[in-house]
């Protein structure tokens, strides 16, 4: 998709919050700090739309950000940075919990991890619930210009183990600086939101 317009149309915590067009919508997860926002601007083709952190962990809402009048990407808010209390994880864990078991126009979601390493434990976790709730999955391995083309399989191979994917799970790995894999992404987003 060539995109021209984009509108950050709200930051909800409520699902009275969510916006009522009807667009279906696409969510990224992920860990703070490992490229949610970055691959958001990649997509869009924009520097600095969706903010890159500065303060990682700051942003505890739910993001639309309406593509074209045709769909919406959801920046959800990173996951597994220290120093965020344990109510306002629970808090976290509330929110999205509510927003990926009832959300209609949920299509998808892109579950990041960081390329260079191993998924975490919360990576998995993350997958695990993604799984539970049968919600198509897209799993992209940031940062992929900080690995050797040599390492790029392997880093392939460990992502996929680790997560247990399956048949169903979709991978790509990607960079913010190279672009790479950005158009694969892009076919799969349209492919689970049938434009
Ligand atoms: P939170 O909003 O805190 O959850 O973080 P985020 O997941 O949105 O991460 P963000 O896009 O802000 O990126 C975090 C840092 O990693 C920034 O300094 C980015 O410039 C850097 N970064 C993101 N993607 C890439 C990439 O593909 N390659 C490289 N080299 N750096 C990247
Ligand atoms: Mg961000």
């Amino acid at each position: 998709m060539q995109v021209h317009n984009v509108e950050l149309t709200i930051s909800a915590v409520k699902p009275e919050q969510y916006p009522d067009k009807g667009y279906p919508e696409i969510a990224l997860a992920g860990r703070s700090n490992v490229g949610k926002s970055s691959l958001i601007n990649s997509l869009i083709n924009r520097k600095n739309y969706a903010r890159t952190s500065s303060q990682p962990g700051k942003t505890q809402t739910l993001n639309f950000y309406n593509i074209e009048d045709e769909l919406y990407f959801v920046d959800v808010p990173g996951y597994g940075y220290a120093k965020v209390s344990q109510k306002e994880r629970e808090k976290w864990g509330r929110m999205l919990e509510t927003y990926f078991e009832k959300r209609q126009e949920l299509k998808g979601v892109i579950s990041l991890v960081d390329a260079r390493h191993e998924p975490t434990k919360l990576d998995q976790q993350m997958v695990e619930f993604l799984h539970y709730y049968n919600l198509p999955l897209l799993v992209v391995g940031t940062k992929l210009d900080k690995i050797p083309k040599s390492k790029w399989n392997k880093a392939e191979s460990t992502i996929k183990k680790t997560l247990k994917l399956t048949g169903k799970d979709r991978l790509v790995l990607f960079s913010a600086v190279t672009k790479q894999g950005k158009e694969d992404i892009w076919a799969w987003i349209e492919q689970q939101a049938q434009l």
